[in-house]
């Protein structure tokens, strides 16, 4: 990754949004990537019980889906025209689809029950939830491609599958809720769950968001604007890295055997993300409405489009500065619980 982004630095790309690493390098990611994934593979039929949850459903998945994705995706010479900017959207949207999503929806389903101390609501939805998701959402990347000079039917099959996402987001939504139901408690004494809960209705909230501006109405307002910024933070930031703070609070302090340094600083690096974020999301969506709707009209000039939205990337800053401000807490805090001395108990 280091050679890969410093060769961005010096202008070695291969020019395509989100592949921009040059091919000559990706055989590393490749090879490092299925050194995580065949250990598991080879783990799998020497497992002890028959039955596999579904978080390991999830990660399974995403470590089989993503090497296909990325190899298809960067392989030289094998795309072009048209097509290439099909599969670069395919790619695109899988990299959320069939890698972050499940991973995080994998922790998700792994920390929720663990802390409420609850098997999770339903075995069956969780199932309905993961197959559908690999039914459908592996087919909705073209819709970053609406009003494209792309096929229609392809753009029409990515909207009808991105409005089917509903199905496996609402499975997971009800299973999540219904789990947690009773023991909201739970959260104020448990700040991994209160990450992982915020970050799982972000989840139910970006999909549906997005299943709304993958129609063509919508979306023909959306698209070039600042909403389509905020939705994407929604998805990677409010959903995904939420949950990924709070396996990080899960997991540092049983990998390193001691505890956090201070519940105070966990407090206020959720604070300073929440409200961060809530003002960033909030005022890019305001601001990217008011750009699209000035874009759409014939009698305005391009540049009263960039005028109206303008007002509005100061809240992106102040949100930004925030959500910045809570990653430095939780650096600091990372660092204060690898170097401090453990206690007598911790040692025990
Ligand atoms: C049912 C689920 C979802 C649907 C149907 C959906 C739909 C969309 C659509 C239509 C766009 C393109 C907007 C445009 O360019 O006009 C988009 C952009 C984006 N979405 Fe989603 N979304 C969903 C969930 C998510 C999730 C869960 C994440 C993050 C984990 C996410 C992250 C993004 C990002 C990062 C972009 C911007 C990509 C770019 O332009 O580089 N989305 N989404
Ligand atoms: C302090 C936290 C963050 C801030 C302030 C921030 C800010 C920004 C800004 C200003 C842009 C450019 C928007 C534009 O082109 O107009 C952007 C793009 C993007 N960011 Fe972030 N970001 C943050 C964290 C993250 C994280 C953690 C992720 C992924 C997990 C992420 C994923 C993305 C993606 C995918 C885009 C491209 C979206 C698109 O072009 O449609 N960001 N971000």
């Amino acid at each position: 990754m280091l050679t890969a982004t410093s060769a961005l630095f010096v202008g070695w790309t291969d020019g395509l949004e989100w592949l921009e690493y040059p091919w000559q390098l990706d055989g590393f990611f490749v090879v490092g990537g299925a050194l995580a994934a065949v250990p598991l593979f080879l783990m799998l039929p020497h497992r002890k019980v028959k039955h596999l949850y579904v978080s390991a459903l999830y990660i399974i998945g995403a470590l089989t889906w993503f090497p296909i994705l990325f190899t298809v995706a960067n392989w030289p010479d094998l795309h072009f025209g048209v097509e290439h900017a099909l599969v670069n959207w395919w790619f695109a949207h899988n990299v959320l689809g069939l890698w972050f999503t499940p991973m995080a929806l994998a922790a998700a389903y792994y920390l929720i029950p663990k802390i409420v101390g609850r098997p999770i609501y339903s075995y069956g939805l969780s199932l309905l939830g993961f197959w559908s998701l690999a039914l459908f959402y592996s087919q909705v990347g073209v819709h970053h491609l609406i009003g494209g000079p792309v096929p229609t039917w392809v753009v029409t099959l990515s909207i009808v599958t991105s409005v089917s996402m509903i199905i496996p987001v609402i499975a997971v939504a009800v299973n999540h809720h219904l789990t947690v139901l009773g023991r909201f408690r739970a959260l104020r004494h448990s700040p991994v769950l209160r990450f992982i809960v915020a970050g799982a209705m972000m989840y139910t909230l970006a999909s549906l968001q997005g299943s709304a501006h993958s129609l063509r109405g919508l979306n023909t307002l959306t698209h070039f604007t600042h909403y389509t910024i905020a939705h994407a933070h929604l998805g990677a930031y409010g959903f995904a890295s939420l949950v990924f703070f709070g396996a990080a609070y899960f997991l540092l302090p049983r990998v390193t055997g001691r505890e956090w340094p201070s519940r105070g600083l966990v407090d206020v690096h959720f604070g300073l993300v929440m409200v961060g974020f809530l003002v960033y999301f909030v005022t890019l969506s305001i601001g990217g409405l008011l750009q699209g709707s000035a874009m759409l009209d014939a009698d305005t000039p391009f540049m009263e489009s960039v005028r109206v939205a303008a007002p509005w990337l100061w809240g992106r800053s102040l949100g930004g500065t925030l959500m910045t401000l809570g990653h430095f807490v939780f650096a600091g805090h990372t660092l204060a619980l690898i170097f401090k001395k453990p206690t007598a108990a911790e040692t025990a």
